[in-house]
């Protein structure tokens, strides 16, 4: 099978309508411009390559031919702008559990949603928003990197589900797994606007949880704790000097792996 086979039939709405592109610059500026152009929600992009894919924090997201999922779809929930970081959240979880059933491996969550396995990250998730009339539009871009066999040097923390796995997977099945798991869980989610039918699985594959890290905010940096993530999905950090504080996804990035262990 390839991607542009993925059925559509098991779900309702996520992936009913799918965009394939052989190559694209990123699949989260295509499905910016399809939200505008009148697509519907549960719409689909994927790409085989991607030019000029989009990272967190402004990075580049590495995205070579065939070797891993390269996708965007389109929700359009009806909610406040500062729950948005709570759909990465739930979009990481589903994610985590589709990639555990897909390939047997132990896949855990980086707070807030870097897909880890053997601490190294195999799946990056960035939501970027659009206004479109007056209806908001979240695009969550996902990228797994599935079949890869090599990464260049610059990514040492990378890794893919083959390198880890020792086979090939069906990023096919991944997509399907996922796209069954993310309406489910999505459906839930609106209906009662909030997570916390989710925290409990979350906090059972969270990394993080009860363990040292270092946050990163700006041009500031400290060290601290972490004793909780709460309903919302934030960290709870006790700092060095005892004080608590709640981190909400977004504002800062997290070093509890790589690149700081
Ligand atoms: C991260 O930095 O962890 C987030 C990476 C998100 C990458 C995906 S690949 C598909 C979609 N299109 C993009 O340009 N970025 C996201």
């Amino acid at each position: 099978m390839n991607l542009q086979e993925i059925k559509q039939s098991r779900t309702c709405f996520m992936g009913k309508e799918i965009e394939f592109y052989e190559e694209i610059d990123s699949t989260n500026i295509r499905a910016k411009n399809w939200s505008k152009e009148g697509a519907i929600e549960g719409s689909l992009v994927i790409a085989e390559k991607q030019n000029a894919g989009r990272g967190r924090m402004g990075k580049q997201w590495d995205s070579p031919k065939g070797e891993g999922i390269w996708m965007s779809l389109i929700v359009k929930p009806v909610m406040s702008i500062e729950k948005i970081p709570q759909l990465t959240i739930l979009a990481g979880l589903s994610m985590c559990y589709s990639i555990r059933q897909a390939t047997g491996l132990d896949i855990y969550i980086k707070w807030p949603n870097d897909l880890v396995v053997n601490n190294k990250k195999v799946c990056g998730i960035l939501c970027e928003m659009v206004k479109v009339k007056d209806e908001l539009v979240v695009v969550v871009g996902i990228g797994v990197n599935v079949n890869s066999k090599k990464f260049p040097d610059d990514l040492s923390h990378a890794t893919s589900l083959y390198l880890e796995g020792k086979k090939l997977f069906s990023r096919e099945s991944i997509i399907e797994s996922f796209l069954r798991r993310f309406e489910e869980n999505y459906k839930i989610y609106i209906e009662t606007g909030s997570l916390m039918n989710f925290i409990e699985d979350y906090k059972n594959y969270c990394i993080n949880l009860n363990k040292q890290v270092k946050i990163i905010e700006g041009q500031q940096e400290f060290i601290g704790f972490v004793r909780d993530i709460d309903q919302e999905a934030r960290l709870i950090v006790e700092k060095e000097d005892g004080s608590l504080i709640s981190i909400l996804s977004g504002d800062v990035s997290v070093r509890g792996l790589y690149g700081y262990v």
